[in-house]
């Protein structure tokens, strides 16, 4: 079915359908009693608030109804405290958190040492704004910037990811003088009006005016997408597809490059303001791309007058293990670099890193924010810098991460519906699918079933992807191999419920 083809320059890549990928008569074995959820030595306050009903209630009332549509499952989870990788609900009950609230708390819920950082804080300033000169700006801006590589230096803080993301697009248009942006389908920048025309998936767009001058190419999906094989991406584990490529040589990252030679000869100008992309996408679902395509892209992109932006706001600080920013592990420099989340542990951060050029011609006008370097904020933020290095929490994500993916593979060459394992370090995806010759994605209704069952069982992750197919695994960097083991057994139980149910 997928003998998908590509041509280039006379050579054709065959990627054959597989005896891997052939409908195996789904053989279950016995999903192994999940054992005892791992111990925790942290006592949570007993709750003593508001019922459920009456939290439900004003929820519907007065949050705006958006509130309810975002809302995680069928029996929605009431949250009272946090501590590490734990969450506990009004009932008491404990959950491990492996979705951190939106891949965002980094170094774990309410960190001593953090919260220590900010307690600090809040006794001696909780505010004042850049138009004065104050310490924890300085010296988390000092700290941030030996995090990055020349030149990529000079910091501008902001109070999300959206800001960061439509500062960065007023950064380029302004430095390079040319207006037109390149992202890739099925990223998500942001809900901003202006970070909604990088964005490019469906679910997240409103019919408005928005994304002049923003235009997207194929996203270099090689699991999902046309063209994809056997060692094609940067991951402990590849895809079930497999190519006829020789080692160090990519026909599907030669196609999806050609898509954005494509996209550059119709869809643009001669010359262009910039290319967007994450590293890993996360909201699309975790998708890698062909280990060389950011390199073969930048260079396109540079060759058109246009900066090549990296959107690191969920692979950032070490998430990916394998290096602190998720660029590194495509071996290219940005010309400006966005992050918010893990920045701040889930207090309310983002920055804009450039060169001392591009912020020079951002200079040139006025931009004010009120509560960008917050006091508190950049206190904050210092402490996580502080803390991930003392925990080792980016060695954390690489061992766990890495002995997740490895052992989620498995799960995948033993169940039918389980179509694809990919990621690095803790940014970890798991696409499902109706078979794995089809690679359709699997229905909402059974990936409810299958994400309720896990949150039933103690453990909390995420959803992704374009048809919402896609479990995402990001969670604190403070989780231990056992807590991995415990997360497998319930991945292993739900999906085996699943199959065994229908
Ligand atoms: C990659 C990426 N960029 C930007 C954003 C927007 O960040 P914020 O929600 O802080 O505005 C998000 C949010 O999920 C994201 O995942």
């Amino acid at each position: 079915m997928y003998k998908a083809l590509s041509c280039l320059s006379g050579r054709c890549a065959v990627f054959k359908r597989e005896s891997r990928c052939r409908p195996r008569l789904a053989k279950l074995h016995w999903a192994s009693d999940v054992p005892g959820m791992p111990s925790c030595n942290f006592t949570p306050e007993k709750y003593t608030g508001m019922s459920k009903e009456r939290m439900m209630e004003i929820r519907r009332q007065n949050c705006n109804p958006m509130t309810m549509k975002v809302t995680y499952y069928k029996k929605p989870l009431f949250i009272h405290q946090g501590h590490m990788q734990w969450l506990w609900d009004v009932d008491g009950k404990r959950y491990l958190d492996l979705f951190a609230g939106v891949a965002t708390v980094s170094v774990g819920h309410c960190h001593p040492k953090v919260t220590a950082a900010i307690e600090q804080q809040l006794k001696r300033l909780w505010h004042t704004s850049n138009i004065y000169v104050y310490p924890p700006l300085h010296e988390y801006c000092e700290k941030l910037a030996s995090y990055l590589p020349d030149p990529l230096k000079v910091i501008y803080l902001t109070n999300s990811g959206s800001e960061a993301n439509d500062l960065a697009m007023l950064m380029a248009r302004l430095h390079t003088g040319n207006f037109d942006i390149i992202t890739l389908r099925g990223s998500y920048h942001g809900g901003s009006p202006q970070a909604m025309g990088l964005t490019s998936h469906a679910a997240y767009k409103y019919p408005i005016a928005n994304g002049l001058g923003c235009t997207n190419t194929m996203c270099p999906d090689v699991f999902r997408g046309p063209w994809g094989g056997s060692h094609c991406r940067d991951s402990p584990v590849q895809t079930i597809r497999e190519c006829s490529c020789s080692q160090g040589h990519c026909m599907a990252n030669e196609q999806y490059i050609g898509q954005l030679t494509e996209t550059l000869a119709t869809s643009v100008p001669t010359q262009i303001a910039a290319f967007f992309a994450e590293p890993i996408q996360g909201v699309g679902g975790v998708v890698q791309y062909p280990k060389n395509y950011f390199k073969e892209a930048y260079k396109l992109v540079r060759e058109r007058g246009g900066l090549c932006i990296a959107d690191e706001v969920q692979t950032g600080f070490g998430r990916t293990g394998s290096h602190f920013w998720g660029f590194q592990g495509h071996g290219v420099i940005p010309d400006i670099v966005t992050m918010a989340k893990g920045i701040g542990n889930g207090f309310p951060i983002g920055a804009v890193v450039t060169t001392p050029e591009i912020a020079a011609s951002f200079a040139k006008g006025v931009h004010f924010n009120t509560f960008g370097g917050n006091p508190v904020a950049c206190a904050v933020a210092s402490s996580v810098l502080d803390t991930i290095q003392e925990d080792g929490t980016q060695k954390i994500s690489l061992d766990v991460g890495t002995y997740l993916i490895t052992e989620l593979a498995k799960l995948r060459d033993k169940y039918e519906i389980i179509g694809d394992v990919r990621g690095k370090g803790l940014q970890i995806g798991v696409e499902m699918v109706k078979d794995k010759v089809s690679r359709e994605p699997l229905s909402h209704e059974a990936m409810n079933v299958i994400f309720e069952d896990i949150k039933d069982m103690g453990v909390l992750i995420g959803k992704g992807g374009l048809y919402g197919q896609i479990f995402r695994i990001q969670p604190p960097m403070c989780i231990t191999k056992e807590d991995a083991d415990f997360f497998l057994a319930v991945f292993n139980k739900s999906v085996y419920n699943y199959m065994d149910r229908r």
